[in-house]
C-alpha cells in the first residue's frame, strides 16, 4: 500500500540564487511508487512564500501532475521572531524564472489544507517537511487533534551531533523559525529527524548537472538554469568544489526507505532563547548525566548514519535518469 504524504517545502528551483534542492526532493517523491502525494504546501524559507508557491506550482504543471499546491502566509510563527527574520520574506532582487503567483490566489492556504487533509485521512497520513515548520505549527493551532491524525513527520531538520550550517548551533530550517519547530517537536507527533549529520554525506555536483543539461527538453534546460548559479555563487566554497547536499531528497527517501539509515532515539528540544544558539536542536540521547537521571521519553528518531551508495543509486534512478530520459 502506498504511503500517503503531504510535502511541506520551500522550493527555490525557479528563483535564481535560491537553493534548488527541494525540487529534486519533490521529483524523487513523484517518481517513487511507494508514495502517494496528497498535496504540496509551501513555506517561507529558501525564498519568500510567493516564490516558493510559484515554483512548486510550476514544477507540478510542467511534470503534468494532478497534485494540489497550497501556500503559507509570509512570516514566521511568532511575531517577535518575524522581526528578526524579516529579510527571509523580502529578497525581491532575486531573478525569477517561473511566473509569480500571488499568495492571495490560494484561498484555503497551507495550514488549513494540512489540517483538513490530515483529518480526512486520519491514521493513514504522514508529513514530509523539508522547510521551516511554520505551516505545521499553524495547522496544530487550527486543529488541536492534529497529532491524533498524523502517523509521523519525516523532517529535514537540525544538526544533532555536528555543527549547524547557518550558525555553529543551528541548521537553516529550524533557525528560520525556531518557535514553530518547538511547537512541532512538542506536539506528540512521532518525528523521524533527518539532520545535517547524515545530509552532509550526500552530494549533487557539476557532473550530474551536466548530464541533465545535455537533454534539450525545456524542463531540463530550466533545471540547468536554476541549479547552475547555486553551484557557482554559493558562499560555501565546499559546495562549489564538491556539489550541493541533497538534504531534502534524503528526507524524502528516508520517509519510505528508513532501512538505508541508522537511527537513534532522542528527546529533541529546540532552543528559542539563546543569544548565540537560537534554533539549536538539542538532542538528548539519555546519555548525558541529566538524561540518565531524568530519562525524558524520546520524541524523535534521529538519523545518524547512512548507506550513501544505496541513497545515491535511488536518487540516480528516480531523479537523474528520469531527467536525462525526459
Ligand atoms: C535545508 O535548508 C535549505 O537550504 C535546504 O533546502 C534544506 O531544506 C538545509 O539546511
Ligand atoms: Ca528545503
Amino acid at each position: 500500500m502506498k504511503k500517503k504524504i503531504i510535502i511541506d517545502t520551500d522550493p527555490a528551483m525557479g528563483t535564481k540564487g535560491g537553493d534548488p534542492e527541494d525540487c529534486f526532493a519533490i521529483m524523487l517523491a513523484m517518481n517513487s511508487p511507494e508514495l502517494e502525494i496528497l498535496g504540496i504546501t509551501t513555506v517561507q524559507g529558501n525564498v519568500p512564500v510567493e516564490r516558493g508557491f510559484s515554483n512548486a506550482t510550476y514544477l507540478v504543471e510542467q511534470l503534468g501532475k494532478d497534485i494540489p499546491v497550497h501556500t503559507g502566509k509570509p512570516g514566521t510563527y511568532s511575531q517577535d521572531r518575524n522581526e528578526k527574520r524579516k529579510w527571509l520574506g523580502q529578497r525581491e532582487e532575486m531573478e525569477q524564472l517561473t511566473p509569480i503567483l500571488p499568495v492571495e490566489n490560494d484561498k484555503k492556504g497551507a495550514p488549513a489544507f494540512i489540517a483538513e487533509t490530515a483529518k480526512e485521512n486520519s491514521g493513514d497520513i504522514e508529513l514530509v517537511t523539508i522547510g521551516p515548520l511554520t505551516n505545521i505549527a499553524q495547522a496544530l493551532d487550527l486543529d488541536p487533534e492534529l497529532p491524533t491524525h498524523i502517523n509521523k513527520i519525516t523532517m529535514m531538520a537540525g544538526a544533532s551531533t555536528v555543527q549547524g550550517n547557518v550558525t555553529p548551533a543551528a541548521e537553516f530550517n529550524v533557525w528560520a523559525d525556531p518557535e514553530s519547530a518547538a511547537r512541532v517537536f512538542g506536539s506528540g507527533i512521532p518525528i523521524r529527524m533527518v539532520p545535517l549529520d547524515v545530509c552532509h554525506k550526500t552530494r549533487f555536483g557539476r557532473e550530474q548537472l551536466n548530464l541533465i543539461g545535455e537533454n534539450e527538453h525545456p524542463f531540463c534546460q530550466f533545471v540547468q538554469k536554476s541549479v547552475d548559479p547555486w553551484l557557482k555563487i554559493n558562499p560555501n566554497k565546499e559546495i562549489i568544489d564538491q556539489g550541493l547536499h541533497l538534504y531534502d531528497s534524503l528526507a524524502v527517501a528516508l520517509s519510505f526507505m528508513p532501512e538505508i539509515a541508522d537511527f537513534k532515539k532522542a528527546y529533541v528540544s529546540i532552543e528559542t532563547k539563546g543569544e548565540f544558539t537560537d534554533g539549536q536542536t538539542v538532542s538528548e540521547f539519555n546519555e548525558s548525566i541529566m538524561g540518565q537521571i531524568f530519562k525524558p521519553k524520546p520524541n524523535s528518531e534521529v538519523a545518524l548514519d547512512l548507506d550513501v551508495e544505496a541513497f545515491n543509486s535511488l536518487f540516480k534512478e528516480r531523479v537523474i535518469d528520469f531527467l536525462v530520459e525526459l
